[in-house]
């Protein structure tokens, strides 16, 4: 029986059957003997997600001095059910990844209708036809309960996979570059012993030409430029895996005005990459509890912050919002962890801060529910069956990447306590992680085996117009930093709700004028690290009671 993919604006596309693999073979064949003739290397890209769509379009985007192109490219995507669709989107030159960048479809459009540097395809034989494979598959990290990372493991079974496949079909001339986010050590002591074994299966007697370079790529506003015009870290196994990961790069990359950083071993490359995002977890989840004691002592955080971050010394000090997600910050010091003892064997608990960070950034978003109902009660709604809207459903602004969102936190405890929710989100067609909850991002992956009564949430869609969404909310969650939501109208707001409402600011998102103006209009108003809300309501409130002591005096005066 014939199997369909869908994209998330509702594209259906049949998975390829078994006769369609000769016959796509075929055509790489071809395509790829026409720009060897135009002197093109043929780079092979595996894993056509966030990081690895993009990342083909600007290898195939690489142009020698003269401004030709000096790269072909093949994306190459499992056909999976859930993923292959990417294929067929990305062959029409559109991009299989939603972003506030601009640069996105021109560069995807640009290199597979103009140039004709980038084709998709679903078949691990074009890894034959390569002359560097990309690496840009997922590496995930299962965690077994809800903060606590300790108590997890990397799920290395589908990159050991992929190197086996890799090893069985390049050459042995091939350079291959692991982006993926890997445990420390996966590079020297997983990867190339795999890939040697394989060689030396096919009669290969020399060694695998492999490296390590890791993404920073950001999928916000800067999504292209943050790959290409971006520093890099690299390093291979050997001497001269190191010197092709580096010519590579410097090919591919603006690294004349971003230089490459060298290092002597893949493992310093791999550290590196989990260094960084433990360090940037780490700073986040520092403001959670200043961020409690804002709230209870009446003190805007948000203003705190941006009085410390004028000294050069603290200018990355950043508020967290509703929890760190995205797919990277909530598993990358796990990684590290589980590479401790199970690459490197140690047993002794060396790691106090890295778990602590990511366990209080997990489950910060939960705390947003408790504000929710807080605020709820003032007007006198139980939260129990009231009528939530969530505004915002990625992990930060300006992108459709919903992968551990705090949001979807929120919506999960509210929904445990009764609530009826409803969300819209300017980037996010499908929200799969409820949509699909029993089966994305896999079954054991999704959060909801954390809390109970999650059923309905399968039909939980999000809703495209804004107005729609309001309408009748007792509650409103301004849960993302998206444009859309920045200048939002309290009047407005009210309007399109039918009534006053409670508004929780979870991003600093309300300037103290709107925080204002809903309380004048009746509203409730709470917000992460926002204590000085309280302030501003007691100022409206001794506001009208003044108006009202006044009021029946110049009444009175006119009458006289
Ligand atoms: N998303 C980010 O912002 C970001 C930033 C820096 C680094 N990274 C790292 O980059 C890596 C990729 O992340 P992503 O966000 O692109 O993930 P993703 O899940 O969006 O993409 C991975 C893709 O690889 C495909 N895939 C998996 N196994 C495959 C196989 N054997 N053959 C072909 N395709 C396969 C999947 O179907 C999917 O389309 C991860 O290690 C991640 O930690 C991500």
């Amino acid at each position: 029986m014939s199997q369909y993919s869908f994209s998330p604006s509702g594209d259906k596309f049949q998975l390829p059957d078994q006769e369609d693999y000769p016959k796509e073979f075929e055509r790489l064949r071809e395509v790829v003997t026409s720009q060897r003739d135009l002197g093109r290397e043929i780079v092979l890209v595996m894993g056509l997600g966030f990081v690895g769509a993009v990342m083909a379009a600007v290898v195939a985007d690489a142009e020698d001095g003269k401004g030709s192109p000096t790269k072909f490219v093949i994306g190459m995507q499992r056909p999976s059910t859930r993923s292959y669709w990417k294929i067929p989107l990305l062959n029409r030159g559109i991009p299989p990844v939603s972003s506030e960048d601009p640069e996105v479809p021109l560069i995807i459009n640009r290199c597979v209708n103009e140039k004709r540097t980038l084709t998709a395809t679903f078949t691990y034989d074009a890894l034959r036809l390569a002359d560097v494979v990309v690496v840009d598959v997922q590496c995930d990290y299962l965690k077994e309960s809800l903060g606590n990372v300790r108590n997890g493991q990397a799920e290395m079974k589908a990159l050991e996979e992929s190197f086996e496949i890799i090893a069985q079909n390049i050459t042995p001339q091939t350079l291959v570059l692991i982006e993926t986010t890997v445990a420390p050590g996966t590079t020297e002591q997983i990867a190339y012993p795999i890939m040697r074994k394989m060689f030396r299966k096919r009669g290969i007697t020399s060694d695998p030409v492999l490296a390590h370079s890791y993404e920073r790529v950001m999928p916000g506003k800067n999504y292209v430029s943050s790959i290409r015009d971006f520093w890099r870290v690299c390093s291979g196994v050997n001497e001269e895996s190191t010197q092709r990961v580096a010519k590579f790069l410097k090919e591919v990359l603006n690294t004349e005005k971003f230089p490459l950083t060298v290092l002597d071993r893949p493992i310093e490359s791999e550290t590196a990459k989990i260094v960084e995002n433990s360090f940037r977890a780490t700073i986040l989840a520092f403001l959670d509890e200043w961020s409690h004691f804002a709230e209870q002592n009446g003190v805007d955080l948000i203003k705190v912050i941006h009085a410390i971050k004028v000294r050069p010394t603290h200018s990355n000090i950043i508020f967290p919002g509703p929890g760190i997600g995205g797919y990277c910050l909530p598993k990358d010091g796990g990684l590290g962890l589980w590479a401790y003892r199970h690459i490197h064997g140690f047993e002794d608990d060396i790691f106090k801060m890295t778990p602590l960070a990511i366990d209080i950034n997990d489950t910060r978003s939960l705390h947003v529910a408790q504000l929710t109902r807080d605020a709820l009660r003032n007007i006198g709604r139980p939260i129990a069956s009231a009528e939530i809207l969530v505004l915002g459903a990625s992990y930060r602004e300006d992108v459709g990447d919903t992968r551990y969102s705090g949001s979807e936190l929120i919506v999960r405890r509210l929904t445990e306590m009764g609530a009826e929710l409803r969300v819209h989100d300017p980037y996010v067609l499908h929200w799969w992680e409820f949509e699909k909850q029993d089966e994305y991002p896999a079954s054991s992956h999704s959060l909801r085996k954390f809390f109970r009564g999650q059923e309905r949430l399968k039909d939980l869609r999000v809703e495209p117009d804004l107005k729609k969404a309001l309408h009748g909310a007792d509650a409103v969650i301004l849960a993302v930093r998206h444009q859309a939501y920045l200048r939002l109208d309290p009047d407005e707001v009210v309007e399109n709700a039918g009534q006053p409402t409670a508004v929780i600011d979870c991003f600093g998102i309300l300037d103290d004028e709107r925080i204002k103006r809903y309380f004048e209009l009746g509203c409730e108003v709470k917000g992460l690290g926002r204590g000085h809300v309280k302030r501003i309501k007691d100022q409206v409130r001794e506001e009208k009671e003044k108006m009202l002591v006044e009021l029946p005096l110049k009444v009175g005066r006119s009458k006289v």
